[in-house]
């Protein structure tokens, strides 16, 4: 088989990358090892920046997302009994995010792309290695119905998240990783039950950190803290909502609405790079090559920005015959990934709870004060949240 961009994985990035190149006339193939419910069952993402959205709108893919989204003009931070709302168009030339869960942009995709194009796309085959990079032909390796299959490409992209293949593939002593992991992670609750508050509310808690979101006006998404080798089944529905109730201000505490869990799962939180994010012919996308701790719901949105970078770069090859977007995409898009890598590393940071140690929280609790006293405080909090520019191309 033969295609003119090969893609690994259909999460949102993979599935947006072969959106926009199927739009200009681009073939692809995407090679995804689970099923196609399986992709979409993930709980994972809520919150969109505008640059993101406004890729959807360009895959024509943000229909629904323009009807059904929420559009957020803020967030709250709870700290030391008090709730301040950060006004995000207020300090950023009149920016907002979308919420919008991630699992709705995969179905839109997935519609759209699949569905009603006819864009092809191999699930339950699992990649297994590339080869050939730094050949005008490189492989994809992959199994399907038992069989070894090979899929000959002019660049392969690899969008397969942090535990895929196509990263594995680059030359190890060209890479260069930078990892921090951090002492716990987030258990999270999906309930069809009213948000508590119309807008986020992050909370800096003694007991630990906790995150009211949502989904829609019905369906809420929450989290708390947890330790990182805790379990969701040490866990009632029951223990989950009066945690999240102790570490929420009262009057937000009082409101809160409970329900049973359509879901409840614990994700780890890590901060990861690799760079570079190409090697020949080779690009790495989105959760392939850099993770985020959630904080500052930043991963599916650099996921976004790495497709804008290479898409635009594919796309100047094939339209111009042009290699120097390819050659600077790496570049390009890690300019962008470490500020929010930095971002969600301080926001981590000024909200978790580290250790027992009553310097740390004192110390914490100060920042908070100052941050949202200060004008130029708001402004670098709401800056990086609504999302840096992309960096434009002629
Ligand atoms: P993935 O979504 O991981 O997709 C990779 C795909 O590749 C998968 O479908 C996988 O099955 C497939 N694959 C893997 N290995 C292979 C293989 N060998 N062969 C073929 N296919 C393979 N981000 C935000 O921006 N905002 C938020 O609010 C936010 N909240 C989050 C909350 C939680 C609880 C979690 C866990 C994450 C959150 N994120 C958030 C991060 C966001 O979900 C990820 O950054 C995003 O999914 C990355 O997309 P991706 O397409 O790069 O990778
Ligand atoms: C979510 O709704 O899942 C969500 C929102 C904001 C975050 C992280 C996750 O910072």
């Amino acid at each position: 088989m033969r295609t003119q961009v090969g893609i690994i994985g259909s999460g949102p990035s993979g599935l947006l990358l072969a959106r926009l190149l199927h739009l200009q006339g681009i073939d692809t193939v995407i090679i995804e090892s689970r099923s196609r419910d399986y992709v979409l069952g993930r709980i994972r993402a809520g919150v969109i920046e505008q640059g993101m959205a406004d890729m959807l709108r360009q895959a024509q893919a943000g229909e629904r997302m323009d009807r059904e989204g929420l559009i957020h003009e803020g967030s709250n931070i709870a700290f030391d009994g008090r709730l301040e709302r950060l006004d995000f168009p207020k300090h950023t030339n009149g920016k907002v995010v979308m919420v919008y869960g991630q699992t709705e942009i995969t179905y839109d995709l997935m519609k759209a792309h699949i569905d009603e194009a006819g864009g092809i796309v191999h699930y339950d085959a699992p990649a297994v290695r590339v080869e050939g990079s730094d050949t005008d032909a490189p492989r994809i390796i992959y199994e399907q119905n038992g069989q070894r299959m090979e899929l000959i490409c002019d660049f392969v992209a690899g969008c397969d998240g942090y535990h895929g293949v196509a990263r594995q593939s680059l030359p190890a002593d060209k890479i260069k990783i930078f990892e921090r992991t951090y002492p716990f992670g987030w258990l999270g609750i999906l309930s069809d039950v009213p948000p508590v508050n119309k807008e986020l509310i992050y909370a800096n808690h003694e007991r630990g950190f906790a995150l009211c979101s949502m989904r829609s006006h019905t369906r809420s998404r929450y989290y708390v803290q947890c330790d990182t080798n805790d379990k969701v089944d040490n866990w009632t529905d029951d223990d989950f909502w009066d945690e999240l109730r102790r570490r929420l201000p009262p009057e937000a505490a009082d409101s809160v609405t409970t329900g049973p869990r359509l879901e409840m799962s614990i994700t780890p939180l890590h901060s990861f790079v690799a760079e570079p994010m190409r090697s020949g012919r080779l690009f790495l996308a989105g959760d392939a090559a850099h993770i985020v701790p959630p904080t500052g719901a930043k991963g599916l949105n650099l996921a976004a920005s790495d497709i804008y970078y290479l898409s635009r770069a594919i796309l100047a090859y094939y339209k111009d015959r042009r290699t120097d977007l390819l050659d600077i995409y790496s570049e390009t898009a890690l300019s962008r990934v470490w500020k929010a890598i930095r971002f969600s590393w301080w926001y981590t940071s000024l909200l978790h709870k580290f250790d027992d140690d009553p310097m740390s929280r004192r110390l914490q609790i100060a920042e908070l004060d100052y941050l949202v006293n200060s004008g130029a405080g708001r402004t670098a909090l709401a800056e990086n949240y609504v999302g840096l520019p992309y960096e434009k191309f002629e």
